[in-house]
């Protein structure tokens, strides 16, 4: 028999779960309390920008598999497990907000309650370690007035998805991790998720405060990768010939280190690996350690937007008169997210000099933030860059890495360009124009 599947939360860790599940023929009951994301839902219509989400929730709502309801009580009791994928944001001292999951878990709680039989939660919001057992585990007892592992089993397994590949990572993980408390839920959850996944997708089973600790600790590690190309970068700057993109292919192809995440730029943004990093330096001081290798992580982080923003600078002596093209505003490319977006941070120090700057964006048409009034938008590159003195590419969508030196020469009255993502080939670039790379001296 198919286990039938609720998921509590529908941002793209829920969402992404939901539609992969329903397109392998489980019955998903999908719950949100944003009552413009049910009706997005049931209209077939996704919620935000995130390749092929479009065409998997289509097909999940009219194959009759997925449902949205606002309720949770209902979503919990029509099925066998329940996913929580709610938000764990930050606060403003760095530390995790947990007010969602515990809202979550009471409610969950009320839900199995009332309902008959074994039900399995599985705790899928990133959450710090011990927040399932020690927190979690206490509010669904108390509201149930059931307990744990025998009337009802309780697992944490860490999501890994990508913002712009999250249908593709949910259905094909590298690996999946079951955090439990007892075998009989660990079971039950490992024969779900090997029956969803593919044959050959490593398992690893531990306990729930170790799998919240893989989550940590792989965001900590793919953050330390990158600030240690950009860290990199900026010594290559003060190298003639050596250019870090040549110097991390050297380095990644070492099997220990692995070429991914070693693309030196403006620095990571996102909703996790900042947060992550965050999260985790703000808990571990909570334990008494001061985690000084994450802490320099995070300061390279937000010096490297801060330097891109002074290598356009250097160009441009006259900055308050001046017009820069901004390409690209989303953290990264095939997807509309701006949290914590570099291009973001450097338009707002360039504007803070007086400049004007222009954007661009593929997808994100306009900033509502407060701070960022003054931006300009363009409609098209063509537009972005005309009678611009300064071009930056900040985010690497795909029509970005297709434009020629002769694109920036016809349109800018100044053709000097920052490549703050390294999409260009620096040989080419320098040969027509001001070509600046993050990591190549110029
Ligand atoms: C990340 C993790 O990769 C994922 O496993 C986790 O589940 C959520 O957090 P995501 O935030 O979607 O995913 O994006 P990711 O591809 O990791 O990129 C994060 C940031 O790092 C982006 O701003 C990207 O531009 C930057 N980055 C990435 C680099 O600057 N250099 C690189 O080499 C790779």
């Amino acid at each position: 028999m198919m286990l039938r599947i609720s998921v509590v939360g529908t941002g793209y860790v829920g969402l992404s779960t939901a539609v992969c599940f329903a397109s392998k023929g489980y019955r998903v009951l999908a719950s949100t309390r944003n009552a413009d994301n049910l009706r997005l839902i049931n209209a077939k219509q996704a919620p935000f920008y995130e390749p092929m989400l479009a065409e998997f929730l289509t097909q999940s709502i009219e194959s009759g598999n997925l449902h949205a309801a606002y309720s949770r009580e209902e979503a919990v009791a029509d099925t066998d497990v329940t996913f929580v994928t709610v938000g764990t944001p930050e606060r403003s001292d760095g530390s995790i907000n947990l007010d969602y999951v515990t809202e979550a878990s009471t409610d969950i709680g009320n839900a199995i309650g009332k309902k008959e039989g074994y039900h399995l939660i599985v705790i899928k919001s990133t959450v710090t370690p011990g927040t399932t057992n020690n927190v979690i585990k206490p509010i669904i007892e108390e509201a149930s007035g059931k307990t744990a592992d025998t009337d009802f089993g309780l697992c944490m397994t860490p999501e890994f998805l990508r913002q712009g590949s999250a249908i593709h990572d949910t259905m094909h993980p590298d690996r999946v991790i079951i955090g439990e408390r007892d075998s009989r839920a660990g079971g039950l959850l490992h024969e779900l998720l090997a029956n969803f996944h593919d044959p050959d997708t490593p398992i690893l089973r531990m306990s729930l405060a170790s799998a919240e600790m893989v989550k940590y600790a792989s965001n900590a590690f793919l953050a330390v990768k990158i600030s240690f190309a950009n860290e990199l970068a900026n010594v290559c700057e003060n190298l003639h010939g050596v250019d870090v993109t040549e110097i991390m292919a050297g380095v990644g192809l070492d099997h220990r280190i692995g070429p991914f995440f070693l693309d030196a730029g403006a620095g990571f943004g996102g909703s996790c690996l900042p947060k992550d990093v965050k999260a985790l330096i703000s808990f571990a001081r909570s334990g008494g350690y001061r985690t000084s290798l994450l802490t320099s992580v995070l300061e390279i982080n937000v010096a490297q937007a801060r330097h891109v923003a002074d290598l356009v600078l250097a160009e441009l002596p006259d900055v308050d008169k001046s017009k820069i093209a901004l390409l690209g505003l989303s953290f990264k490319p095939d997807t509309d997210d701006i949290r914590e977006a570099p291009a973001l941070k450097i338009a707002r120090t360039l504007m803070s000099k007086g400049a004007t700057v222009c954007a661009y964006d593929p997808v994100v048409k306009k900033i509502s933030l407060p701070g960022y009034e003054a931006l300009q938008y363009a409609q098209s590159i063509e537009d972005c860059l005309k009678e611009a003195q300064c071009c930056i590419v900040a985010t690497e969508w795909e029509p970005f890495r297709s434009l020629k030196p002769e694109d920036f020469i016809k349109h800018m009255s100044n053709p000097v360009v920052v490549d703050a993502r390294r999409v260009y080939n620096a040989g080419e670039f320098s040969a027509k124009l001001r070509y600046i790379g993050v990591g190549v001296r110029a």
